[in-house]
C-alpha cells in the first residue's frame, strides 16, 4: 500500500437523503410502500436517525470530519404535504439547516427528487403521467426561488435510471409496476423533468438570487458492467443493458434529445446546448452479465462475481471500475465529473477505510488522466434506511444506535478526515488505519464473529 496526494481542489464530503435519515414523514410515498411489508426486515423510514429532530448535532458532527461539502436532499413531501398547500415549517426547516451548513462552511448539495415523493403525486400517478412533469417543476420553483440564496448547486434527479427500473420494470420500489413499456414511458417523463427544471432553475437563480455561480446536474447511478461472455449473444445483451439502463438517461438528460425507443428522433432542447454542468456519478460494484438461451429470461441476469471481495450485500468491491466509468463518460459528455455516491455497507467497519482508500486512489489516477473530477461524496455520513433492505444494512461514516439515537464515529471515518485535512494518505496513516498489526488482528476478529 502506498502513500498519494490528492488536488488541493478535490472537493470532498458525504452524501444523504432526506427519507433516508429524517424519520417522521407520514406524507410520503416511502411510508406508505413500508407500511405494507415491502422491506426486507420489515423495517420503515418512519423511524431512522431522527436527523430532522437532530440535524445541528449531525452538523456538528460533520464540521469533527471536515466534510468540505454535504449532499442532501429537500423531501418533497414534506414541503408539499397536499398538492398546492406548501409547508412554512417544513421550509423553515431546511433553511436553518442550510444556514448551518454555511455557517460551518460545508457547501450543500440539494437533491430534489431522491427516489421519494408526496402520496398525493403517487396517487395522481407520478411520472408516469405527463401532468406529474408539472407537478415537479412547480415545487422545484418554489423551492429555488425560498432556498436559492442559500445553494448554487442542484441535483434535479437522483438516479433516474434505478428509479425508473426499481418502479417500473422490476417492482422491487413504489409504486411496484412490472412493466417495460411503462418503463420507458417514465424514462421518457423522467428526462423531459430534468431538462425542463434545469431552465427553470437557472432562470430563477439568475434573475432572482442573481447567482452565476449556478450549477445543475442529475446523479446517475453507473455501474461498471463486464460482459462475461464474449458470445455475440451475451455482448448483444450487454450492448442492450448498457444503452437501456444507461445511455438512454444519460445522452437523454445532458443533450435534450431521447433515444429510440423512448423518443425516436424527438427533442425537448436545443441543438448543441447541454442541459447538465456537472456529471453526478453514484459508483458502487461491477456486475456481469450472463446469458443463457431462456427465452423467459431474454436479458439475461446480472450478478456479482462471488469470488470478488463483497461487501455486507454481497456487491463487489471493485475499484477500478470507478476509473473506467469515469475515463469513458468524460470521453464522452467532456463535462466536469462530481462522484455523487460511492460507499460500501460494512457493519464491522472492517474493510471500509481500506474501500476509501482505493477508491480515492482511482480519483488520483483519474486526475492525473486529467479527467476534471471536482467533488467526491462518501455515501453515507451515517447509518440510515436503504430502501427495500431496510436498517440492517449500515454504510455510515458515522454508527446510529436507532433504539437511543447515539451517535457514534467510526475509525475509517477519522480516516477520511485525516485525507480531508491532508489532501492525502500519508504513511503514517496508512500505519495507522489500514495496515498496523492489532488493525488486522482486530479486523480479522471482527470478520470471523
Ligand atoms: C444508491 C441510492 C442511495 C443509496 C445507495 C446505497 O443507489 O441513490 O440512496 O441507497 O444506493
Amino acid at each position: 500500500m502506498k502513500s498519494f496526494c490528492l488536488p488541493q481542489d478535490l472537493i470532498l464530503g458525504s452524501a444523504t437523503s432526506g427519507c433516508q435519515i429524517e424519520s417522521g414523514d407520514k406524507n410520503s410515498n416511502w411510508y406508505n410502500w413500508c407500511l405494507q411489508g415491502h422491506t426486507k426486515d420489515q423495517s420503515s423510514c418512519i423511524s431512522t436517525c431522527n436527523h430532522y429532530q437532530y440535524f445541528e448535532e449531525d452538523i456538528r458532527l460533520m464540521q469533527i470530519l471536515n466534510q468540505e461539502s454535504y449532499r442532501m436532499s429537500i423531501e418533497w413531501s414534506r414541503i408539499e404535504p397536499k398538492q398546492g398547500e406548501y409547508c412554512i415549517e417544513a421550509l423553515n426547516h431546511y433553511r436553518k439547516e442550510l444556514c448551518l451548513l454555511k455557517k460551518a462552511r460545508i457547501r450543500p448539495v440539494v437533491t430534489l427528487h431522491h427516489f421519494a415523493h408526496p402520496i398525493w403525486f403517487e396517487e395522481k400517478g407520478g411520472f408516469y403521467q405527463k401532468e406529474g412533469i408539472k407537478y415537479f417543476l412547480k415545487y422545484v420553483e418554489y423551492i429555488v426561488k425560498e432556498l436559492g440564496d442559500l445553494v448554487t448547486d442542484w441535483i434535479t434527479i437522483n438516479e433516474p435510471n434505478v428509479y425508473a427500473v426499481g418502479g417500473y420494470y422490476a417492482g422491487r420500489f413504489p409504486p411496484g409496476d412490472k412493466s417495460f413499456l411503462r418503463f420507458f414511458r417514465v424514462s421518457k417523463n423522467l428526462v423531459k423533468a430534468h431538462i425542463l427544471a434545469y431552465n427553470k432553475i437557472h432562470t430563477i437563480m439568475s434573475r432572482k438570487h442573481l447567482s452565476s455561480e449556478t450549477k445543475v446536474g442529475v446523479a446517475y447511478h453507473i455501474a461498471y458492467i463486464d460482459p462475461h461472455t464474449q458470445s455475440l449473444y451475451g455482448r448483444f445483451i450487454y450492448r442492450l443493458i448498457q444503452y437501456v439502463f444507461h445511455d438512454l438517461f444519460i445522452q437523454g438528460t445532458i443533450n435534450g434529445n431521447f433515444l429510440f425507443p423512448s423518443g425516436g428522433s424527438q427533442r425537448y432542447g436545443q441543438k448543441g446546448k447541454k442541459y447538465c454542468d456537472f456529471i453526478g456519478i453514484n459508483y458502487y460494484a461491477r456486475h456481469f452479465v450472463k446469458v443463457s438461451w431462456n427465452p423467459r429470461q431474454f436479458f439475461g441476469s446480472i450478478e456479482f462475481d462471488e469470488n470478488g471481495h463483497l461487501n455486507d450485500l454481497g456487491w463487489e468491491i471493485y475499484p477500478q471500475g470507478l476509473f473506467h466509468v469515469c475515463k469513458r463518460i468524460y470521453a464522452k459528455y467532456k463535462l466536469p465529473i462530481f462522484i455523487t455516491e460511492n460507499g460500501t455497507c460494512d457493519e464491522k467497519d472492517a474493510f471500509r477505510a481500506k474501500f476509501i482508500y482505493d477508491h480515492l486512489y482511482q480519483v488520483k489516477r483519474l486526475r492525473d488522466e486529467q479527467v476534471p473530477i471536482e467533488r467526491y461524496y462518501y455515501w453515507s455520513t451515517m447509518d440510515n434506511f436503504e430502501w427495500e433492505e431496510g436498517l440492517k444494512v449500515r454504510f455510515g461514516l458515522i454508527h446510529v444506535d436507532y433504539e437511543t439515537q447515539k451517535r457514534t464515529i467510526r475509525d475509517s471515518a477519522y480516516f477520511y478526515r485525516e485525507i480531508i485535512k491532508n489532501k492525502a494518505v500519508t504513511e503514517n496513516m496508512i500505519e495507522r488505519y489500514l495496515t498496523t498489526e492489532e488493525r488486522c488482528l482486530e479486523r480479522l476478529r471482527k470478520q470471523s464473529s
